[in-house]
C-alpha cells in the first residue's frame, strides 16, 4: 500500500475504503472484509447513516487503531459553532471511536440546523466566508481537545479553501473531491501541492450507485469508455483498476465504495498499479470538468446556491 504523508508527518493510506450508499445489513461485513484483505483507511460521514455498522466492524478487527485512518464528515446543518463538537461526538459514539484522523466540512453548503436535506428554499443559509471560519474554528477546538487529528474540507473549491489557510491556526491537510478522468481536479491538485495538502477523490468509478434522482440523463460512463477498456485489456487488468491506478499514480489518495468481495480485493491491489506515462498522457486527454455529483440538489428555485458559487469556476 503507497501512502501519502500529510503536513504532520502522519501518513495516509493511498486508497480507502468509500462508505456512501452501502446499505445497512451490508456495511459492516464489507468493512469487516475489507479490514481482513488489508484495508486501512476507511472514509465515513454522518449523513451516510450507517457509522454505527461501521463502528461494529471497527469494534471487531484486531487491527491496531494506530494503523487505521478513519475520515468522517460534519454535516451541513451542523456547521453553527455550537454545533461542530456534538456532531464530532456523535461521529465518534457511532464509530466506537475515541478519536477521528481526519474529519471534514462536507459541503460548502450551510442547511438550517434541524435539517438534513433541505425541503425549501428556507432551509438554505448563504455561505459566507466569516461564517465557514468560525466553523472552522470550533472545528482547531476540536483537535486541541484531542478528537480529531486533521480536518480537511471536501467539496470545496481553491478560492473557498485559501481563507482557511490564510487565517486558521489548524491548516487544512486534506481536500476531498470528485476525481476521475473526466474532472481531473489540475488547479485544486497544484494548489494542495504549493500548500502541503493532500487531495483524495471520491467517485473514482462514476459513482454509478447514486440515487436515482442525481444521476443526469445522458451522462457519460467511465468504466465503458474505450480507451480505459483497452487498457484493462492490454495491462490484463479491469477498467477500475485503470481508474483507481490512475489516482493513485498521480499522487492523490482514491477511496472507491464496494461491498462485494471480489471487487474490494481487485480495488485494493489496484493501489499498487503504477500506469505507464504514455497510458497517463491517454487518460490526460480525456478530462472535461464533468461532475457527476453537481450539486444541483442544493439549487432549487429560489435558493442562494448557484452553480457559479458553488464551484467558483473551477
Ligand atoms: N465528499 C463527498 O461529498 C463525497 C461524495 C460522494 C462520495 N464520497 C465518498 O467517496 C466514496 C466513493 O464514491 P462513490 O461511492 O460515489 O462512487 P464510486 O466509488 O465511484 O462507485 C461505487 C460503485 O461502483 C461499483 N464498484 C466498486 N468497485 C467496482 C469494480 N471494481 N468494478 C466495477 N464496479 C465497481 C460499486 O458497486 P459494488 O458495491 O456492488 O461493488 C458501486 O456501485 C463514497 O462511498 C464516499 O465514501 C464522498
Amino acid at each position: 500500500m503507497k501512502y501519502l504523508t500529510l503536513h504532520t508527518g502522519a501518513k495516509m493510506p493511498a486508497l480507502g475504503l468509500g462508505t456512501w450508499q452501502a446499505a445497512k445489513g451490508e456495511v459492516a461485513a464489507a468493512v469487516t472484509e475489507a479490514l481482513r484483505i488489508g484495508y486501512r483507511h476507511i472514509d465515513c460521514a454522518h449523513v451516510y447513516g450507517n457509522e454505527a455498522e461501521v463502528g461494529e466492524a471497527l469494534a471487531a478487527t484486531s487491527v491496531p487503531r494506530e494503523d487505521l485512518w478513519i475520515t468522517s464528515k460534519l454535516w451541513n446543518n451542523a456547521q453553527r459553532p455550537e454545533d461542530v463538537r456534538p456532531a464530532l461526538e456523535r461521529s465518534l459514539g457511532a464509530l466506537g471511536l475515541e478519536y477521528l484522523d481526519l474529519y471534514l466540512v462536507h459541503w460548502p453548503v450551510q442547511l438550517s440546523h434541524a435539517v438534513m436535506f433541505p425541503q425549501s428554499p428556507d432551509d438554505l443559509i448563504p455561505w459566507t466566508t466569516e461564517h465557514a471560519l468560525e466553523t472552522w474554528g470550533a472545528l482547531e477546538d476540536c483537535v486541541r481537545a484531542g478528537l480529531v487529528r486533521h480536518l480537511g474540507t471536501s467539496n470545496f473549491s481553491t478560492k473557498k479553501l485559501r481563507p482557511l489557510l490564510d487565517n486558521g491556526s489548524v491548516k487544512p491537510a486534506v481536500s476531498q473531491v470528485e476525481m476521475h478522468p473526466y474532472q481531473q481536479q489540475d488547479r485544486m491538485r497544484e494548489f494542495c501541492r504549493d500548500n502541503g495538502m493532500a487531495v483524495t477523490g471520491f467517485a473514482p468509478l462514476g459513482s454509478r450507485h447514486r440515487p436515482a434522482h442525481q444521476h443526469q440523463e445522458g451522462e457519460p460512463s467511465l468504466l465503458d469508455h474505450p480507451d480505459i477498456l483497452a487498457m484493462a485489456d492490454r495491462l490484463g487488468t479491469t477498467p477500475a483498476s485503470i481508474l483507481l491506478g490512475w489516482a493513485v499514480t498521480r499522487g492523490t489518495s482514491v477511496i472507491p465504495k464496494s461491498t462485494n468481495p471480489e471487487r474490494l480485493r481487485q480495488n485494493l491491489a489496484a493501489a499498487d498499479l503504477e500506469l505507464a506515462a504514455s497510458d497517463m498522457d491517454v487518460i490526460a486527454a480525456m478530462d472535461m470538468g464533468y461532475r457527476f455529483l453537481d450539486g444541483s440538489h442544493w439549487m432549487m428555485a429560489g435558493s442562494p446556491y448557484t452553480p457559479e458559487n458553488l464551484w467558483d469556476g473551477e
